[in-house]
């Protein structure tokens, strides 16, 4: 493996996604910061990923906590060169009208004002001669999903905040979000248990995601081989996002079986006209 050397924020790195991120930078060589809000399992993912891991316990909603995560990082590692904004407040399903108010205020402090501050403050420090940015979004900030309005307008925000960040911060930061589909961690479970099945069926790459398909797209953007991109969503889903405009396998099948069908039908037709002829 290439030996990175940098020193990583992830925001909400306890477990999940972000979890799977600290821990491939941590194997790639760097030093990782995690956050997370309860100490327990912060410190056993700490452990778990092993003495390049240093954990802060507090709440990316909390606007004091983007300062706390630099400071830590410069204190703990005398450096910080990149940031993932990675933690997300997920509301329960429900129709814009219906959001609870203090869910609006949760989502907007956590999805889309907590990374803006954890990026001011790494601006208005370490990373003053450059840095990299990468925002978890959602494939839900792209599209349209039931119940989910208030969530997925906060991961557009997002995606919209990838964008300007980027332009502002150039050339010496670079700013990137990935996007994931469905992937398997506890926070969506009640997403995918359901569903696993039918994206087995449905989605072109027949799977649902895993957190360590995400720590793939997020080393990319942070390494320098995604050093002439920035300001861009990558979307990392199976293919879900395409899935409508493509013939499963079995409709394929069914397909060449029906026209095939139809073949032997006119061909048969054919012949007992040219009976009767
Ligand atoms: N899984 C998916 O299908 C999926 C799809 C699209 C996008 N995403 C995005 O991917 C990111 C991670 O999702 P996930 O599925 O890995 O979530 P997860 O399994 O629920 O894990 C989230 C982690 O973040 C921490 N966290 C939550 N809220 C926090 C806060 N306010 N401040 C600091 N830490 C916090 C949690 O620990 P504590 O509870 O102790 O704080 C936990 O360790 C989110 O941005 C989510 O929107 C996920």
């Amino acid at each position: 493996m290439e030996r990175s050397g940098r020193v990583v924020a992830v925001t909400g790195g306890s477990g999940g996604i972000g979890f799977a991120i600290a821990r491939r930078r941590a194997a790639l060589g760097d030093r990782v910061l995690i956050t997370g809000r309860r100490p327990g399992p912060l410190q056993s993912a700490a452990e778990a990923i092993g003495p390049q891991a240093s954990a802060l316990a507090c709440d990316s909603a909390d606007p004091a906590s983007a300062r706390q995560i630099v400071d830590a990082a410069v204190e703990r590692f005398g450096r910080l060169d990149v940031v993932v904004a990675n933690a997300a407040h997920v509301p329960a399903l429900s129709s814009l009208l219906d959001a609870d108010e203090a869910d609006i205020d949760l989502v907007w402090q956590t999805n889309v004002a907590g990374p803006l501050r954890l990026v001011r403050a790494a601006v208005a420090g370490p990373f003053a001669d450059g840095g990299v940015v990468v925002m978890v979004g959602s494939l839900g900030g792209q599209a349209l999903q039931p119940d989910m309005g208030l969530y997925s307008a906060s991961k557009a925000a997002l995606h919209h905040l990838t964008r300007i960040l980027a332009a502002e911060l150039g050339p010496a930061v670079r700013v990137n979000a990935v996007a994931p589909g469905l992937v398997r961690t506890e926070g969506a479970r009640v997403g995918w248990e359901a569903a696993e099945a039918m994206i087995r069926a449905r989605s072109p790459m027949a799977r649902l995601g895993e957190a360590d398909d995400i720590a793939d797209a997020v080393d990319f953007l942070v390494d320098d081989g995604s050093s002439w991109l920035t300001g861009q969503i990558l979307v990392v889903d199976g293919g879900a996002s395409v899935q409508l405009g493509r013939r499963t396998r079995r409709t394929a099948a069914a397909t060449t079986a029906a026209a095939a069908a139809a073949t032997t039908a006119a061909a048969a037709t054919t012949a007992a006209d040219g009976g009767r002829q």
